[in-house]
């Protein structure tokens, strides 16, 4: 794998765009600390040896990266040092969004239909306007800044077939120094004439891109097929000789959601064993690949998914709003697969990766499992970091990981207020305080987000 460059040639750091702005050399954040050090598991209230709980602590940060974490009560920075009071409140690591669609926002939350008429009635059609640049770059500008106004300071994203839409996307991400994975969408068939690529022109622009932003600054590439029925074979073999040959690209796709459309996949493909098999056979499957969805798969896909090091990006909000499913999360992990979290907007009706936690207990409430506060604030940070095989840059408040950080209000509004209130009190766990953030808790608790140390936006005083 990866001897030649023969698709591509990486030129990083080719392009004169604006670097992004730089973070102060000494930044203190005072507050509440809660990271992960590992998995912990599909464990209890109790808190787990995964969890490092610093209440009232400084987060040291120089330059963009986490240096240190210190009591308050023994530690006062030295007045080199630029302090952000966030006492009260608490920080987490970034959120990480691993399947979102950036033209969507235009169709969240509309009424009545299941996966494929859902595309076919809204989707395809908000899409194709992002053909058009002024709409690719307002479009790409409104979405990463509801990103981080969600507290989402990662994500991999589908923005949508035109070279266009992701150039705008990937540079929109680019400025604010954000942790982006995205590429142009593939899709030669079963779409809109307007949304359609060919093999030629999609092999053409994706090597474009990929030589314009793989690698630069906080980006990489990711080869997206739309899901296999908008896909021809040639254009999947397409896909998966990139994947072979470029090193570090990721792949992104959807992958058994909604039972017409395993249906229908099985009839396009009489040849595969099922719809996972689809991307198997096209060389799709490895590390890097993050699949949406996976509701409707079985023991062998489970286990073909584990062999590869592929990745589910479960998106819990999606699968309540189009009625796709209920994903067997505990299984799959019990397989070997890892597994993180997706807003998947527009099919998931909110960027927030709060309420995508929240949806993602009901979901497993209504299997008989039960998602801790623990395992879902894992997964929405160094859960998907480590999936993703990032976690050496983002996910946790490790020293030397880059200064990703949202400080969060524990409560918005008196409902919540009051239960935090009793949630909080002294020998109450820390866990009651915790679930109940992570259940009620939206954009709204969010004081502060930070992108390597950069501050972007305080909105929605409480
Ligand atoms: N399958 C193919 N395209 C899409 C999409 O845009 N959203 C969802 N949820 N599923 C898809
Ligand atoms: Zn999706």
């Amino acid at each position: 794998m990866n001897e030649g460059h023969s698709i591509v040639t990486l030129t990083p750091e080719t392009t004169s765009l604006p670097a992004a702005p730089k973070a102060p050399q000494r930044l203190a954040l005072r507050g509440d600390l809660l990271d992960f050090t590992a998995d912990p598991g599909w464990c209890g209230a109790d808190l787990p040896a995964a969890a490092r709980w610093r209440p009232d602590h400084w987060l040291l940060v120089q330059d963009g990266v986490i240096t240190d974490a210190l009591p308050a009560a023994s530690h006062t920075p030295g007045a080199d040092w630029s302090i952000v009071d966030h006492s009260s409140q608490l920080l987490l690591p970034g959120f990480i969004d691993t399947h979102v669609h950036s033209p969507q926002l235009d169709v969240i939350a509309s009424y009545g239909t299941e996966l494929l008429d859902w595309l076919n009635t809204y989707t395809f059609p908000a899409e194709q306007r992002y053909g058009d640049p002024a709409v690719a770059e307002a479009g790409a500008a409104l979405f990463v800044d509801a990103l981080l106004a969600h507290g989402t300071t990662s994500a991999v994203v589908f923005p949508t077939v035109h070279k266009v839409s992701a150039d705008c996307l990937l540079a929109a991400a680019h400025r604010r120094g954000m942790r982006l994975v995205a590429g142009k969408v593939l899709m030669d068939r079963h779409a809109p004439a307007a949304l359609c690529d060919d093999v030629t022109s999609a092999e053409r622009d994706s090597r474009e891109l990929i030589e314009r932003w793989h690698g630069k600054g906080r980006l990489a590439y990711a080869m997206t097929v739309r899901f296999a029925p908008t896909s021809t074979r040639e254009q999947l073999a397409m896909a998966g000789r990139f994947m072979h040959e470029v090193p570090g690209l990721y792949m992104q796709t959807h992958v058994a959601e909604n039972r017409a459309e395993v249906a229908w996949v099985a009839e396009l493909f009489p040849e595969a064993r099922s719809y996972l098999d689809v991307y198997a056979s096209h060389g799709l499957l490895g590390p890097r690949a993050v699949l949406a969805h996976g509701i409707w798969l079985d023991e062998v896909d489970r286990q073909l998914l584990a062999d590869t090091g592929a990745q589910i990006a479960h998106s819990p909000s999606s699968n309540l709003f189009l009625g796709s499913g209920l994903m067997a999360w505990p299984e799959l992990e019990a397989a070997g697969v890892a597994v993180s979290l997706a807003s998947d907007v527009g099919g998931g009706t909110s960027l927030s990766m709060l309420r995508t936690l929240a949806d993602a207990y009901k979901v497993q409430a209504m299997r008989g499992a039960r998602l801790s506060a623990w395992k879902g604030l894992y997964s929405a940070t160094l859960g998907a970091a480590r999936a993703l095989g990032l976690d050496h840059e983002i996910g946790s408040f490790e020293p030397g990981r880059l200064a990703d950080v949202c400080a969060w209000r524990w409560a918005h509004g008196p409902v919540a207020q009051a239960r935090d209130a009793r949630a909080a009190r002294p020998g109450q766990p820390l866990h009651e305080r915790l679930f109940a953030f992570m259940s009620l808790a939206d954009e709204r608790n969010l004081a502060q987000v930070y992108v390597q140390g950069v501050s972007h936006v305080a909105r929605h005083e409480a």
